[in-house]
């Protein structure tokens, strides 16, 4: 196996990916006084943990992890089945609650938030895109993108240009006026995309935006991601099982058993590189997270 260069958070320099003591121990490694966050510091993940059931029927989800994500970066999260990937990204969008750590937006610190305050964060802060676009099935391809403005209250004058300018950047223009049922799978992930980016959240999450679409739909989703990162400057935690999904980001974080595994930054290799990359530390993880293309 050719070298692979893994680069890991301040907090976990220290440990030795090689050690299998160590794999999968990142969060333990945590220790508050080391782990300030820098000014550009848009979500810091801090030693969370989330536990499932209760006595006999206990699950550890997430096993203290920790990481820092800084404004207008495209994350990927990638770990094995089971190995809490969707727990992470719903604690992060206050769907669910952590049992112990914290997380902090633009360093507020919303696992203390009552529930007045929780769902303002999810309007005005997240955008979200889903596996299955969740569009709402009675309202045009329009409608559901102007719903994400109106919820904001944006002055309905402003909503027509803002939802047919973005329209336009995602490609979508041609579906406005459809209903979720007249358009194809790649189409309502790109109005999904759309209604996730035009409230300009502070951070937008996707669980395996690109699932349930087929190679050119998902590569053109994918592009337009990358877009919304590059050119309209949005910040993307992305949950995927693809490497190759996984390569249209700037940073893949690897989760396992429910902490830190290690990290890989695409600095300036191409996305062919990246991918071989990915695809690297995949192996040496056991091979559990990806079905390449
Ligand atoms: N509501 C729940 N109650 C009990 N256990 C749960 C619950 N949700 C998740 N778990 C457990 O927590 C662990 C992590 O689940 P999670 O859904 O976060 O994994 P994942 O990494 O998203 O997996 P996948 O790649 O299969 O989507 C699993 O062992 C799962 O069975
Ligand atoms: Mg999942």
């Amino acid at each position: 196996m050719t070298e692979v260069s893994v680069s890991r958070p301040a907090h976990t320099q220290q440990q030795n990916l090689d050690d299998p003591k160590l794999r999968g121990k990142g969060a333990e490694a945590f220790s508050r006084s080391r782990y300030q966050s820098t000014p550009t510091t848009l979500l810091s993940v801090r030693a969370v943990e989330k536990v499932f059931g209760s006595r006999d029927s206990i699950t550890h989800a997430l096993c203290g992890i920790s990481f820092d994500v800084d404004a207008q970066e495209f994350i990927a999260i990638m770990g094995p089945s089971g190995s809490g990937k969707t727990t992470l990204l719903n604690c992060i969008s206050t769907i669910d609650r952590v049992t112990s750590g914290h997380i902090l937006v633009n360093n507020r610190d919303i696992t203390s938030l009552g529930r007045r305050a929780l769902s303002k964060f999810r309007r005005d802060e997240l955008g979200f895109i889903f596996q299955d676009s969740n569009l709402i099935d009675t309202l045009t391809g329009f409608e559901n993108i102007a719903l994400a403005l109106t919820l904001k209250g944006i002055p309905t004058k402003e909503v027509t240009p803002k939802v047919e300018a973005i329209a336009k950047t995602l490609a979508v223009e041609s579906v406005l006026k459809k209903y979720p049922y007249q358009m194809s799978g790649g189409q309502k992930q790109r109005v999904a995309a759309a209604r996730a980016i035009v409230a300009d959240p502070t951070l937008i999450l996707a669980d395996e935006p690109t699932g349930a679409l087929d190679s050119r739909s998902a590569a053109l989703l994918l592009e337009i991601l990358e877009m919304m990162n590059e050119s309209l400057g949005a910040t993307i935690l992305m949950v995927t099982h693809d490497a190759f999904a996984a390569s249209f980001t700037t940073r893949v974080i690897f989760i396992k058993d429910g902490a830190f595994f290690s990290e890989l930054r695409r600095g300036d290799a191409t996305r062919e590189d990246f991918f071989a990359q990915i695809m690297e530390i995949i192996a040496f993880m056991g091979g559990e997270i990806a079905h390449d293309r």
